[in-house]
């Protein structure tokens, strides 16, 4: 069984990539939407939620966590990974991955104020690839958007280009280092054109995970969906989501 945790709906973006690679996997998937957004919260209370999301995946007897939230492996990469008996697979590591094997000079991070705080994806990736220039730049109007169902439309397509408007030009590359993100993707494309090439680091994260999991991965092909907020109103956006 593969455990996945989110601060809400953007991780079911990884879970879509984790579903597309193994489908016989049984996954549990845990948004946390009583504390969402993670993003405008301190380091400090970033790593209690990050302890108490890892312990309930374990206490469940997953073979593996993956991370769908980049806010929280950014605090653990920051400040040291609680000790966990399943394996977790870090997406900031996934993302450092797919930006080496992308072959890019100069790339641009979008993710939450407190992901960019902590400088854990400059760090991941320039340890990675030597060299590299890396921008990251906060987003925090995008979660909320996200969460409450507004990503068609005028709204998002301002807000995104408002963020586009703080990159710099030459970028060869863009990193969704928020897992809310990839949802509004066509309006960063329209905001940035399409010379600049857009990584979502979930591919790369289920990569892994199928990887990681071997012949584990395979079960009956349930997921379960669980919230700490409010329920009916999660498993309706689950369905729109995916
Ligand atoms: N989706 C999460 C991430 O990847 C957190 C978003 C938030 O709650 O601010 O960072």
């Amino acid at each position: 069984m593969i455990g996945l945790f989110d601060s809400g709906l953007g991780g079911l973006t990884v879970l879509a990539r984790v579903r597309e690679r193994m489908p016989s996997a049984d996954i549990v998937f845990f948004a946390d939407q009583a504390n969402v957004p993670y993003g405008d919260r301190t380091h400090a209370e970033l790593l209690e939620l990050l302890q108490a999301n890892l312990a309930r995946l374990d206490a469940r007897g997953v073979d593996a966590i993956v991370m769908a939230c980049n806010t929280s492996c950014a605090v653990a990469e920051r400040y040291g990974w609680p000790k966990t008996r399943a394996p977790v697979v870090d997406l900031i590591e996934s993302a450092a991955i797919a930006v080496d094997r992308g072959g890019f000079a100069r790339v641009g991070i979008v993710a939450t104020a407190a992901t960019v705080g902590a400088g854990s994806y400059g760090r991941t990736i320039r340890a990675r690839v030597g060299g590299i220039d890396v921008v990251e730049v906060p987003a925090p109007a995008l979660v909320p958007l996200v969460e409450a169902g507004a990503t068609e439309g005028q709204r998002p397509r301002a807000a995104v280009a408002e963020v586009c408007g703080h990159l710099p030009l030459d970028l060869d590359a863009l990193v969704f280092g928020c897992t809310h993100y990839p949802v509004l993707e066509s309006h960063f494309r329209a905001a940035l054109g399409d010379g600049i090439a857009l990584i979502d680091p979930a591919f790369m994260q289920a990569e892994r995970t199928a990887e990681l999991l071997g012949s584990r991965a395979q079960g009956s092909g349930s997921t379960e969906y669980t919230t700490s907020g409010d329920e009916v109103a999660f498993l309706a956006n689950v369905a729109r989501f995916l």
